[in-house]
């Protein structure tokens, strides 16, 4: 065989175990490492590397067939901007990650880095392989390394897309963002077998770490979608917001159309009866570019809203009490997510807006004996941490810490507007009124008639925005059909905002 030979049947080996893994992969209604790639990637984009990587520890028995050691890495065009992308291939040794596998992430990882440019993890893992011993954990703590040198200075995006098991949950949760897709992805430290053997719980896969649970009850995903294609898709929407590293400016669409007519339609939109909700979404829906808002972290924590926008085609972040659900307290779930969120916006010099509706802080002793304290301080920390323009709207309730946490102005809010319905207030009026009017209620014939006039008086007199105008410490109480202009016309002076930061190593956040 002459030279050209051997190169072309090298090439022709790799296709057959590409031909070879899509008739297994198919068959579990599930794409292959390269047609993920495709998904991702827009048409003829893609620039592959490390193709023949050979495994550290040879393990099957033809040698051809591990070309590549299980996983496609490269970098491709998203939008016609140069992203850097991983795929494992399930089909080899279950996408385990031997050392060689493992160094090919960890190349991919350190270019995309040192190139500035985004990476995405498309993964389906049975975790550390287990031949390889040690050598594979050495890779892992190598990619687990880079994602800690890499956050804050390139967005990193992982999609579960089969199992992610034992070592292959961690780079994930290092990353910005997880998708998952519905009943073909499982993410978990141990599996079923493990828990059945060590608890005597008995639980399946989905159960234990399927797309819903991680999106719902743990967390750990902010996407989840019932297939691959749409995962995919919607990694290529996200990272439209996003700019490339964190020196790149935020990305800015010509697309400004908005719902113009529908703005009249927020000076109506709160309650009268302050204690009655409404969706909070729809308030954002009307305030951002048409379309816009892309949640994140839809299902978890469904007290707090939080995610990107357009807001006169420039990427915004929001985070917006949502008093539809648990009236929009705060508990531990919802000040985790909203601190996460904005402290990935900051890292990315994506403004904040911040929609307030907020009684207060969720009470209880679960709440409380769970570190509603410590977790409740995380929101306050970041909100404050953030050096990015800060805007807060108070729609309604702004109750005691509630209202310091979301972004006051003394917690370094740039500006602070409120609409006329504000309730600003140490505490809801019949909380208030409980205590100042304890002595003049304990001795009144008529208490519930005493009652509402007290309440009525507090609102009037205390629980309004007017105080805080009066004190500088909201800048303006705005007509609600103005928010979106004042807002746009707010961000664009606060665009060239100057921060520098004081010299330290890093704060301490009370994780
Ligand atoms: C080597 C592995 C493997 C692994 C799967 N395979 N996981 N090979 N190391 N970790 C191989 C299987 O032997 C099999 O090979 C092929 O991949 C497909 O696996 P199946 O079990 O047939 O597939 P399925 O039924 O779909 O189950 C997938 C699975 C299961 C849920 C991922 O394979 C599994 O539970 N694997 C082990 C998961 C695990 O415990 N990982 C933790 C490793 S310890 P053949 O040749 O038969 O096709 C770890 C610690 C790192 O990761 C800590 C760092 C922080």
């Amino acid at each position: 065989m002459n030279k050209n030979e051997i190169f072309e049947q090298r090439l022709k080996a790799l296709q057959k175990m590409e031909s070879n893994a899509a008739v297994k992969q198919h068959l579990k209604g599930k794409l292959t490492a390269r047609e993920r790639i495709n998904v991702l990637f827009d048409e003829g984009t893609f620039f592959e590397f490390d193709a023949f990587v050979e495994p550290a520890l040879n393990t099957m028995s033809d040698k051809q067939s591990s070309f590549g050691d299980g996983v496609v890495v490269g970098r491709g065009l998203v939008q016609g901007r140069s992203v850097f992308a991983y795929a494992q291939d399930f089909t080899v040794l279950g996408g385990s990650l031997g050392y060689a596998h493992g160094m090919k992430i960890a190349k991919v990882q350190e270019m995309a880095l040192k190139l500035g440019a985004p990476i995405v993890g498309l993964i389906d893992s049975g975790g550390a392989r287990i031949q390889e011993g040690v050598k594979s954990l050495s890779a892992y703590a190598q990619i687990f390394r880079n994602n800690v040198r890499s956050s804050g200075i390139i967005p990193q995006i992982s999609v579960i897309l089969g199992p992610a098991a034992g070592g292959a949950v961690y780079s994930p949760a290092l990353t910005d963002f997880v998708f998952m897709t519905n009943q073909t992805s499982y993410m978990f430290v141990t599996g079923p077998d493990v828990v059945k053997e060590v608890l005597n719980e008995d639980i399946d896969m989905e159960g234990l770490g399927g797309g819903n649970v991680h999106a719902q009850k743990s967390g750990v995903a902010q996407f989840v979608y019932d297939d691959e294609e749409h995962a995919i898709l919607y990694v290529r929407k996200l990272l439209s917001y996003l700019p490339s590293n964190n020196f790149d400016p935020i990305p800015v669409s010509t697309n400004t159309h908005f719902f113009e007519s529908r703005q009249s339609y927020l000076n109506n939109i709160v309650p009268d009866d302050s204690n009655r909700p409404y969706d909070m979404k729809e308030i954002i829906n009307i305030i951002v570019d048409k379309d816009s808002f892309f949640e994140v972290h839809e299902k978890f924590a469904q007290n707090i809203v939080v995610g990107l926008a357009r807001l006169d085609g420039k990427t915004i972040g929001i985070v917006a009490n949502q008093p539809k659900v648990m009236a929009g307290t705060l508990d531990i779930n919802s000040s985790v997510k909203g601190a996460r969120f904005v402290r990935f916006c900051d890292c990315y010099n994506i403004p904040l807006l911040i929609l307030e509706d907020v009684p207060g802080f969720l009470p209880g002793i679960n709440q409380e004996h769970s570190g509603i304290i410590r977790n409740g301080a995380k929101l306050l920390y970041a909100f404050v941490e953030a050096s990015v323009p800060k805007i807060t709207v108070i729609v309604r309730k702004s109750y005691g810490g509630a209202y310091i946490v979301m972004s006051s102005k003394n917690t370094g809010g740039d500006f602070n507007f409120a609409w006329p319905t504000a309730e600003i207030a140490v505490m809801g009026p019949e909380g208030a009124i409980k205590i100042v009017n304890k002595n003049e209620l304990a001795k009144a014939d008529n208490k519930e008639e005493l009652k509402k006039e007290l309440i009525a008086k507090y609102k009037n007199e205390i629980a309004n925005p007017y105080r805080a105008e009066e004190m500088g410490l909201i800048d303006e109480v705005i007509t609600p059909s103005d928010t979106r202009n004042v807002l746009i016309t707010a961000f664009e002076i606060l665009s060239n905002k100057q921060y520098i930061k004081p010299q330290r190593k890093h704060g301490n956040i009370p994780l």
